[in-house]
């Protein structure tokens, strides 16, 4: 068993490669390094979803692919648009096609931003109709259908609708509300909550990385919500005053209008259980090396593709 992950140098990705190796599965990772955090990779491993003919062999050779590969997050996005679409559907169009002809898997990363914002708190579930209302969300669930409609054996995709992800990663994003809160915190910081009584879905990444892993074990397909643990932001902020004693201001404007609910009942019926709190994995953050520098660039899709478009890539 052979796993190719694009994107496997991101947030996500490097943690996969950790539960990968704990799982013993063998691996290989297609990224193009896009905010050149890795100066020591030579420019030929540097594979880019949009250089398909660069990219066919690795799909050839695999026998899974997981698609954690894109731009991500609104403020990333709307830096470069055209690039964004670029990357997030013809980078996901050119690999489904490779895995079509190859007959692979795919596991893709979708994201709960599809849903956008449900104004009764209903509960989603993966039938409930998707309405993403900022750019990125729009370009995920792009991609969503890129999949679903262009691949031609129908138990060969599994997508996760991912909650917002949270927890500790050696490539660390400082950008993920629960990671910013905690490091404010850290910092003796006040956490300003804007609006607050939007709720969103999480998830710890080590959980997304067991349960991509399940996927492949357990060849689940279809469209799966992957989150565990779904509260206000005005509730996330007190969950850290509890931890930390942090100072919290509340803003009635609202920034983010994002509002949804994530029923994770169809992934906990296939057996797949949760491992992490947002409790534990915001202990973990307040006890980090990199929690006190959390405002680095480094540490931020938004300033890094900012320095990208700066440098004329
Ligand atoms: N982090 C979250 O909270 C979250 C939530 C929901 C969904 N997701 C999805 O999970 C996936 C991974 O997110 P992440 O947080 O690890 O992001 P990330 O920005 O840390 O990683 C993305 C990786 O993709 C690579 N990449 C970008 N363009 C590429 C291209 N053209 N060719 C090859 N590689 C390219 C980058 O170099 C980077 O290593 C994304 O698809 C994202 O939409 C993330």
């Amino acid at each position: 068993m052979k796993v190719l992950i694009t994107g496997g140098l991101g947030y996500i990705g490097q943690v996969l490669q950790e539960e990968l190796k704990k799982a013993g599965i063998e691996y290989e990772i297609l990224d193009n390094d896009i905010y050149n955090l890795h100066k020591d990779i030579p420019s030929e491993k540097r594979l880019d979803l949009l250089d398909k003919d660069s990219i066919e062999d690795s799909v050839k050779n695999c026998d899974v692919v997981v698609n954690l590969a894109a731009i991500v997050g609104d403020p990333a996005c709307l830096v470069d648009t055209r690039y964004a679409i670029e990357v997030n559907c013809v980078g996901t169009r050119n690999l489904v096609e490779l895995t079509n002809k190859y007959n692979k898997r795919i596991i893709h990363a979708s994201t709960c931003s599809v849903y956008g914002a449900e104004k009764e708190n209903k509960k989603l579930i993966e039938s409930s109709t998707p309405f993403p209302i900022d750019f990125y969300g729009q370009t995920k669930y792009q991609q969503e259908r890129i999949v679903r409609d262009l691949i031609e054996n129908r138990e060969n995709y599994c997508i996760f609708r991912l909650g917002t992800a949270y927890g500790l990663s050696p490539r660390m994003r400082y950008d993920l509300v629960i990671n910013t809160f905690a490091a404010k915190a850290a910092n003796g910081e006040k956490l300003s909550v804007f609006g607050g009584t939007q709720y969103r879905p999480f998830v710890h990444i080590r959980d997304i990385s067991r349960a991509i892993i399940y996927a492949i074990e357990h060849n689940l397909s279809g469209i799966y919500n992957l989150a565990n643990e779904n509260i206000t932001i005005k509730d996330l902020a007190f969950l850290i005053k509890d931890l930390t004693d942090v100072t919290i201001e509340i803003i009635d404007e609202i920034e983010d209008p994002r509002n949804y609910i994530a029923d994770n009942t169809k992934l906990m019926n296939s057996g797949f259980m949760f491992e992490w709190s947002i409790k534990k994995g915001v202990k973990d953050i307040l006890e980090s090396d990199t929690v006190k520098n959390y405002k680095d660039a480094k540490y931020s899709d938004l300033d890094l593709m900012k320095r990208v478009k700066e440098n004329g890539n």
